[in-house]
Formats: structure tokens, C-alpha cells, sequence
């Protein structure tokens, strides 16, 4: 039975814009505005962040930066600050580079894995294992992704026993303890999250599970919702709702971080973030970026913000035409709302 309401239980949000949400932008972000960002993200109150990818930077140049990124931000104690790798020479790199923790990743759908790191599963896997065995002689915290868990844009649905299986072999072959059921492409929804979240919990009880969804067909926050109804509490989000995987046809944004905040925070989870400083950092976002973002609190503001009646004019809709030009449009109230931009879509 759904209550809807969290009672003080808390909620845990990795911060991903900084990988997830930059991997497939058209515009390379300077690496000291990711420092930046990253430094204003630490300042929030949110405990886990991946600062960036040790991937091959042929594959991903919007994040070929990692180190520099990882040498020039402040952590302030208590963040995580992690990194997504794919093998080895990835592993080496974050160790060198003093990441606390490693995502190692790997796809449930054959072909999203070759689209995305250029091998089998089952050789990605083998990559993981060997990453793992490095991670634990350096003491290294590590952690798994397993890509298109709810479905894959090539494939299409993909049988919760592929899911089980790796969830199975990640756990006792590697000893990874925390995996990421990871919506590549938005094609989870409610009762499917319920569905493998309780498959998974039954099958590898032993794994501490996390939810990464996609807002591609809007069903992200109901998505959340649904994982916290089956008792997942670790998400991942990006700021601003930016994001998207550049080898998974269809992708777009991430669920967007402060949305997803102001929502639990309606519903009385405790996530621990200051949610002004968020909406800050996701409109510098927005303006480094120089696009509109998927974000929506950053725009309508929370759900009490207040707005100002808009002024009637009582005089005949003749008079009122001819000031068209500078009447309000349908979008916020100039000079009152959070901000001035147009919505997309
Ligand atoms: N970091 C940096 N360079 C790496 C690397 C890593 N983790 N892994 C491999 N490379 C380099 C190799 O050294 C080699 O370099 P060279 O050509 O200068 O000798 C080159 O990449 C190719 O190596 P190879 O093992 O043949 O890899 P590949 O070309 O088959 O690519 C991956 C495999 C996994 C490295 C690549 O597909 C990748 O990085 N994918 C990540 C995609 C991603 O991040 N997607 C979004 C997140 S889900
Ligand atoms: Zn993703």
C-alpha cells in the first residue's frame, strides 16, 4: 500500500552532471568551471558526487579533463567524490587521481555495450572483475552501473533474468556490494521498478541497490517514487536535468537533481541539501551551458513561492491591443519570478 509519505526516512543523491550530464554536450565545459561547480555542488549539502569519467577520452572528449578536475577541487569532508571507469587503465587513473570511489560500469543489453565501451558483456565484465581486484589491493570503494536495466533503444525489453544473472556475478565474482539499476534511455516505469527492484532484493539480498533513471518519457520522479515504495534509498540525478549517454540512441537528460529534492522534500524524505544553493548552481549551469535546461523548480520556483496577480486592465479590449507589445506574456512575471527564461517544450 503507497502512503506517499517518506517520515523523516533518508534519502541519498549522487550529484551526476558532472559526468552523466556532460559526457554528450555539444559545448566543452572549461575545466575550471567544473572545478567551480563541483566546489559549489560540495557547498550544498549533498554527500556523493562524480566529478567526471576515466574513459578513453576518444570516446568521451567533454570529460578527457578528469584529472585536472579531480587536482583542482576542494573536498570538503564528509563528499565522496567519485568517478565512473570501465576497466583497468580507468581504475589506475581515478587511484592516481585520489577519487573515493569507483562506478564500474557495464551494460545488461549486448549491443549497448558494444555501442558504448566496444566489447561483449561478457568481456566488460572481465574488465570490471580485473578493475575490482586493482581497486581492492588499493583500498579503492568501488561500485557498479549496469546500463539498460529497464530496457535498451536497441533491443528493446530485457529479461529480468540477464539483470538477476549480472546482478548475481557483480556481487560474488567482484564483491561489489552497491549496483545501479541504470534507466539509459527513460524506459522504466512504476511498476517495472517495483517489479526488478523486488527481483533483485530477493535474488542478491546481500546488495545495496541504487536507482540512476532517465527523464526521456517524464516518468523520472514517479520512477523515484516507486523505488522508494520498494525501499531503495540511494539515487543518482544531475543538476538541472541535464544529461544522456552519447552511445544510447534516443538518450536525454538525467532526473533533474533539484526537482527531485523539492519533491522528496514535499514528502517528507530528509535529504540533507539546501535546495536554494541548488536552484543557484543549477541556473550558473544553465548560463554556462548557454541553453535551457530541463529543470523545472529552477524556473517555476518551489511550490509556494509566491507570484503576483497579473494587472487587468478595465478598460475595452481595444485599448488593451494596442499595448500589446508590452503587456506580460504567458510565461513568469517580469521582475517577481526566479526566472525570465521560457521553458522548453
Ligand atoms: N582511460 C583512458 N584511455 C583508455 C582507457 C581509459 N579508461 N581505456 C582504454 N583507453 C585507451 C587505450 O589506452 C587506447 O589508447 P591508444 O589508442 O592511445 O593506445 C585506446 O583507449 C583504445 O583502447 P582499447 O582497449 O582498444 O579500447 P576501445 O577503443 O575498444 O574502447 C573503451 C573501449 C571502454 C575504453 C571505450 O569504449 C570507452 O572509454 N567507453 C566509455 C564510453 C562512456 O563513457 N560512455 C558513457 C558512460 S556509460
Ligand atoms: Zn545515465
Amino acid at each position: 500500500m503507497t502512503t506517499w509519505t517518506g517520515q523523516g526516512v533518508e534519502v541519498h543523491v549522487q550529484e551526476v552532471a558532472l559526468r552523466d550530464g556532460l559526457q554528450s554536450q555539444a559545448t566543452l565545459v572549461p575545466t575550471e568551471k567544473k572545478i567551480e561547480l563541483i566546489d559549489r555542488l560540495s557547498a550544498s549539502g549533498l554527500r556523493k558526487i562524480e566529478v567526471s569519467s576515466f574513459v578513453s577520452p576518444r570516446a568521451i572528449p567533454q570529460l578527457a579533463d578528469a584529472e585536472a578536475v579531480f587536482h583542482g577541487i576542494t573536498r570538503r569532508p564528509g563528499v565522496i567524490y567519485a568517478a565512473l571507469a570501465p576497466n583497468v587503465r580507468g581504475m589506475e587513473r581515478a587511484i592516481s587521481a585520489r577519487a573515493d570511489e569507483v562506478n564500474l560500469v557495464m551494460s545488461a543489453s549486448e549491443s549497448h555495450n558494444r555501442a558504448n565501451l566496444r566489447s561483449s558483456s561478457e568481456a566488460s565484465f572481465h574488465a570490471i572483475k580485473e578493475a575490482a581486484a586493482l581497486a581492492a589491493t588499493a583500498g579503492m570503494r568501488i561500485a557498479a552501473s549496469l546500463s539498460c536495466s529497464f530496457g535498451c533503444p536497441l533491443e528493446g525489453e530485457i529479461q529480468a533474468t540477464a539483470i538477476l544473472k549480472w546482478c548475481q556475478r557483480l556481487h560474488e565474482e567482484t564483491g561489489i556490494h552497491s549496483i545501479s539499476l541504470c534507466d539509459t534511455t527513460g524506459m522504466a516505469y512504476p511498476a517495472l521498478v517495483q517489479h526488478l527492484v523486488g527481483l533483485v532484493r530477493k535474488s542478491c539480498p546481500a546488495v545495496s541497490i541504487a536507482l540512476h533513471f532517465h527523464n526521456t518519457r517524464g516518468l523520472g520522479v514517479a520512477n523515484v517514487f516507486a523505488g522508494l515504495e520498494a525501499g531503495v534509498i540511494h539515487f543518482d540525478a544531475a543538476l538541472a536535468g541535464i544529461g544522456g549517454c552519447p552511445y544510447a540512441p534516443g538518450a536525454t537528460g538525467n532526473i533533474c537533481t533539484e526537482d527531485l529534492i523539492h519533491a522528496l522534500e514535499l514528502s517528507d524524505y530528509r535529504c540533507g541539501v539546501d535546495l536554494d544553493v541548488l536552484i543557484e548552481a543549477a541556473r550558473h549551469l544553465e548560463h554556462l551551458l548557454g541553453q535551457t535546461t530541463p529543470g523545472q523548480v529552477m524556473k517555476a520556483g518551489r511550490r509556494l513561492q509566491g507570484h503576483p496577480a497579473a494587472k487587468h486592465d478595465a478598460r475595452e479590449p481595444e485599448s488593451l491591443s494596442g499595448r500589446s507589445s508590452t503587456a506580460p506574456t504567458d510565461g513568469p512575471v517580469q521582475g517577481f519570478a526566479t526566472s525570465t527564461r521560457t521553458p522548453r517544450g
